[in-house]
């Protein structure tokens, strides 16, 4: 099978959440099932930088609307994955993040800049394209590339078929009726059973709505998104299209995500040599300047600091989780009040609560392997990637049962396969009570081993994901 993968950002060079760590992983496993898989991803400084010798292969034009003429790349990933660079400097050569200002406010031609990804997604999967490569589905990933799937039903001849798969509903790519023109969309397209949304032009709708199939990345927020309650406006569509959606359980970069030769750590570790994960506890609190203890369970968080996380949950017991008495540390970044939130409390608990605002890749390598307890309260959660590293590293987590911490984090209480613990109401009070739990478990040496085994044991590898995903493509283009 020919697949393109369509996507806004890419681990290790662009990176804000878990999209990047799956377009950066997913396709070299694909190609190891024997698939032919290219990934189409702006050039983004990063991108420019690590390929600068990249030669131009095609200048897609006449692509509509006010959209420009970019320029082509061809790279290839050191996992021999081919990527396709969209070059158009105006729009992507900017520094810091691929979708806000240094401000941090959205830029303000963020339809131009993703509409010109998604039509050049669509450009490659239609007869226009100049290459003599032409994919059989084109896999896009949320709202970012969401119009691909419309520029192809309204503007290709012979489309390919496409799958967009949806990382997280939140994010619904609003902007107004005046980008129709700019987009180069026709005004067929501005309905109810189109890309309207409300008043508004939604490139996550004309994904949901136009795409030959959909998938999400686990079975349970599959299911949770066909609710009024959890749909966020989309349920009605999601439940018209139930039979074309499917949840895939995300996997893991298990080279990069394995603590028995993660290049970030201080001393390497396994299911075998578990005592070494002390060291690495140790060198984490000397790093963050925490009271260098071993007899304090030490808790952790790494993510974005938004309200779909419920950190502000955390926050609200975080003395109280203190006195238990433990520690914590905290690695995000996000909303203002967060941050501030976090800061101050970690000020007042010098020693005894470490924060970091800021995004830090080895940083995350060295708390998931120096932390005793992972803590995820998120109100929703699409798939989620930080339990899963959190497992792999023996450090159990404490989730709410959503989503994909639903379909991968297993209580405590269930002695034979228990790798974690796991809450319901997304309260302060529920949190606090799996928090007590996990401490008081954390000083029962042989309940702790038998977790951080269960945990340690999960095979979280990308393979099974990928042959879920070939199976739906070849159905697809059957
Ligand atoms: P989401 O995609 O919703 O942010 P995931 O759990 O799927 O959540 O993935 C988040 C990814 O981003 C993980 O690889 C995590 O380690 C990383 N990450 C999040 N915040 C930070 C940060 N501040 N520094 C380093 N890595 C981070
Ligand atoms: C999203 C979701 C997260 C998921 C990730 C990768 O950002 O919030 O739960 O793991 O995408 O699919």
């Amino acid at each position: 099978m020919k697949i393109l993968f369509a996507t806004s950002e890419i681990a290790p060079w662009v990176k804000t959440g878990g999209l990047g760590d799956v377009a950066g992983a997913l396709p070299a496993a694909l190609r190891a099932l024997g698939h032919d898989v290219r990934v189409l991803v702006p050039a983004y400084p990063a991108l420019l930088q690590a390929f600068p010798d990249a030669p131009e292969i095609a200048r897609p034009h006449w692509l509509g609307g006010l959209l420009p003429t970019p320029g082509l790349r061809q790279a290839v990933a050191p996992d021999g994955t081919p990527l396709l660079l969209l070059d158009y400097r105006h729009y992507f050569d900017r520094p810091g993040n691929p979708y806000l200002g240094p401000e941090g406010r959205d830029w303000l031609d963020n339809h131009l800049r993703f509409g010109l990804l998604s039509r050049v997604a669509a450009w490659l999967g239609s007869e226009a394209s100049s290459l003599d490569w032409v994919p059989d589905v084109v896999h896009c990933n949320d709202w970012q590339t969401g119009l691909a799937p419309a520029y192809l039903a309204y503007r290709a001849e012979r489309p390919a078929k496409s799958l967009f798969t949806l990382h997280n509903l939140a994010f619904q790519g609003l902007f107004d009726h005046a980008s129709l023109f700019e987009l180069g969309l026709p005004d067929a397209a501005w309905s109810m059973h189109g890309v309207e949304f409300y008043g508004h032009l939604s490139f996550l709708k004309a994904g949901l709505q136009h795409a030959s199939a959909i998938s999400t990345v686990s079975p349970s927020y599959a299911r949770e998104i066909q609710t009024d309650a959890e749909g966020m406006g989309m349920a009605g569509l999601l439940r018209h299209r139930a039979d074309d959606l499917t949840g895939i359980l995300n996997g893991i970069d298990t080279r990069d995500w394995d603590p028995t030769r993660d290049r970030h750590l201080a001393k390497h570790y396994g299911p075998r040599r578990i005592e070494d994960k002390a060291i690495n506890k140790a060198k984490l609190q000397e790093e963050v300047g925490l009271e260098v203890r071993a007899d304090l369970p030490l808790f952790a968080v790494v993510s974005r600091l938004t309200e779909q996380k419920g950190l502000d949950l955390f926050l609200d017991v975080a003395a109280k989780t203190i006195d238990l008495p433990a520690q914590i540390v905290v690695l995000g970044s996000g909303a203002h009040a967060l941050e501030h939130g976090w800061n101050s409390f970690a000020q007042r608990h010098p020693g005894r609560c470490a924060v970091r605002i800021g995004f830090d890749e080895g940083f995350a390598h060295r708390i998931e392997a120096g932390a005793d307890i992972f803590v995820m309260p998120s109100r929703f959660e699409p798939c989620g990637l930080n339990q899963l590293y959190s497992l792999r590293y023996g450090t159990p987590p404490v989730v709410r049962a959503t989503g994909g911490l639903a379909d991968t984090v297993i209580d405590a209480a269930d002695e034979k396969h228990g790798n974690g613990f796991v809450f319901g109401p997304a309260t302060a009070t529920a949190l606090y009570a799996a928090l007590q739990r996990a401490a008081a478990a954390w000083r029962d040496p042989d309940i702790w081993r038998r977790l951080q085994k269960h945990g340690m044991a999960r095979d979280s590898s990308w393979a099974e994901a990928a042959g879920h995903y070939a199976a739906l493509y070849k159905r697809l283009a059957g």
